[in-house]
């Protein structure tokens, strides 16, 4: 096929030629009604989908799609949409966590063994995003992440309502100060639209990532899902990817240290969620970048919190757009040298020269370094003999009170065991108490699933009880909040101190000090540790059996052992 003096692009190996593989790869594909000329060596870009009625807020990702294709069409390439396990937050069971690798190794295969050139990520909903830059980053071809945009705010009676204020209506109802009636004219009222949740939980934590790591568009985090503005730029997203096809701007070159120093000092500065943590570790031991979990704290350290946004604050994700978006954040922390502006995105330009002209049109909704929302923020890295490969806590999310505490322990050795006797007016707890629930990680679970904010007693909620420190090895979802000490590592179910916890045990937590002791003395706990067994395996089959086997622990990422690093885009020259 006559392409001359251009680069020749990986799909021509299925499609130039005159063997009889690539007669039946044309003819195939020209099935579709694809004309002749889209064989002559422009770039084929994939569109990998995450649409899915059992993930809604993906669900108008079809429509976006058009958009893109649209885009690729206008600007000389082929669009090739595919669609990939799509991991729902709200619906999978036991969580979408157990599901977020098996997604990363469908992206992953089917980006390599197919003829694609490039490829646009259409991502939303939590695990969505870490499993598709995970994928993508092990094939490591150019590569534009499109998030889905957060639903429009809730509004419940006249006043906002975030997912924030459900949990606490859930409280409310626990505790008998809400009624049915109300509960189900809330839920209505949350949701209003299609997209991602409206605070910045996990999912809008993550989209703000793709952006600042460089892989989407400006804006892509805090555009809403319903607000036209996200179609164009899935039209440009689609334009753009051909250009970068045609550049060469592969994924790799985006997704260096920088990228994700970048990255952890923007989650400090939107005060983002406690699972990107994980993913983002996840993410560059895919790209083979060095980032160790003390790198949350060695480089997130200092940066102040300048979002106003539920959960640590008040507003939602629309009010956050309106306010000027993620723009005005990375623009004020590049220009007060926080950022590694120089950074390189899909656009071709810096990160710095991207967001230059972002303005502020609401200072309450997004404050400045100068006047920050809260000074110290992020997330803080602890160790001590009950996490000696660390544990994750948000201190901006938790009663300050707590953030230096020392009680006695209640444990709850799974989540059953936690539901049974959680609100049994007998259990032996008080507000000064440390809640601590065992066997809920990677492996445990598992999954490790959401199930960090452990439910204050109902006969605590009833004293008017709003917070208490509690320890797990689970993760948390990014809308909770709480002095909630999360991802416990090693866990409970590998043998880690946590497994060891028992009731009435003393548990000393310094934030400052990043430290997190169980108070017994080492030679008790190694007796204790001695005596432990491990539980027998709960799963004999299938994909659980494979993630059970060899998924790592939290401050690995969680990722499947095997999975770890990257292996390019060459796929053997053999087909069939
Ligand atoms: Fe899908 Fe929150 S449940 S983004
Ligand atoms: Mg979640």
């Amino acid at each position: 096929m006559p392409n001359e003096g251009k680069r020749v692009l990986r799909s021509q190996s299925w499609f130039a030629g005159r063997g009889a593989q690539n007669f039946a790869n044309r003819s195939w594909v020209r099935s579709r009604g694809v004309p002749m000329d889209h064989f002559d060596g422009r770039p084929v870009v994939g569109i990998c989908n995450t649409w899915s009625e059992l993930t809604p807020c993906n669900s108008h990702f079809r429509d976006l799609a058009q958009y893109v294709r649209e885009g690729i069409l206008e600007a000389g390439g082929v669009p090739m949409e595919f669609p990939v396990t799509s991991p729902g937050e709200m619906l999978t069971r036991p969580t979408a966590m157990l599901l977020r690798n098996l997604c990363s190794m469908d992206v992953e295969e089917t980006l390599r063994g197919n003829p694609l050139d490039g490829v646009v990520l259409l991502m939303g909903c939590d695990k969505t995003t870490p499993a598709l830059l995970m994928g993508a980053a092990s094939v490591n071809l150019p590569t534009i992440g499109l998030s889905a945009g957060p639903m429009f705010n809730g509004s419940f009676r006249g006043k906002p309502f975030g997912i924030k204020d459900a949990w606490e209506m859930a409280a409310d109802m626990r505790a008998g100060r809400a009624t049915n009636a109300d509960f189900e004219e809330a839920e209505s009222c949350l949701t209003r639209t299609v997209g991602v949740c409206n605070v910045m939980g996990t999912a809008s934590t993550m989209a703000s990532m793709v952006e600042v790591l460089g892989v989407g568009l400006p804006d892509n985090a805090s555009i809403p899902a319903m607000d036209a503005r996200r179609r164009v730029m899935a039209r440009m997203a689609g334009r753009r990817i051909v250009d970068m096809v045609r550049e060469d701007l592969t994924l790799d070159k985006l997704l260096t240290r920088e990228a994700f120093e970048n990255a952890i000092k923007v989650n400090a500065a939107i005060g983002g969620s406690t699972n990107a943590v994980i993913h983002l570790t996840a993410v560059a031991r895919r790209m083979e970048v060095q980032l160790d979990i003390e790198d949350w704290h060695k480089v997130g350290r200092g940066v102040p919190t300048l979002l106003n946004l539920q959960p640590s604050g008040s507003y939602m994700m629309q009010d956050f757009h309106e306010a000027g978006g993620l723009p005005v954040i990375i623009r004020d922390l590049c220009a007060s040298g926080i950022l590694h502006g120089d950074a390189l995105t899909v656009t071709g330009r810096t990160l710095a020269e991207n967001n230059a002209d972002a303005i502020c049109r609401n200072p309450e909704v997004i404050h400045s370094v100068a006047k920050p929302f809260m000074a110290d923020s992020g997330v803080a890295i602890l160790r001590g003999n009950l996490c000696p490969d660390g544990a994750v806590i948000k201190p901006s999310a938790a009663e300050g009170r707590l953030l230096k505490h020392t009680g006695r322990a209640v444990v709850f050795e799974n989540q059953e065991d936690l539901m049974r006797r959680v609100d049994d007016p007998d259990l032996d707890i008080d507000p000064d108490s440390v809640m601590v629930l065992k066997n809920c990680g990677p492996k445990g679970f598992p999954g490790m699933p959401e199930l960090g904010m452990l439910p204050i007693p109902a006969k605590l909620l009833k004293q008017g009880v709003t917070d208490m420190v509690r320890i797990s090895d689970a993760r948390m979802s990014g809308t909770s909040f709480g002095a909630v000490v999360l991802h416990v590592s090693p866990e409970a179910a590998v043998g880690g101190a946590l497994a060891v916890v028992r009731d009435g045990d003393l548990i000393e937590l310094d934030v400052a000090a990043r430290r997190l002791e169980l108070l017994i003395s080492e030679q008790e706990l190694q007796e204790r540790l001695a005596a432990w067994q491990a539980p027998d395996p709960v799963v004999t089959r299938g994909y659980v059996k494979l993630y059970v086997d060899t998924v790592n622990q939290a401050h690995e990422g969680c990722d499947l052992q095997f999975l770890v690093g990257k292996s390019g885009s060459d796929a053997p020259a053999a087909q069939h």
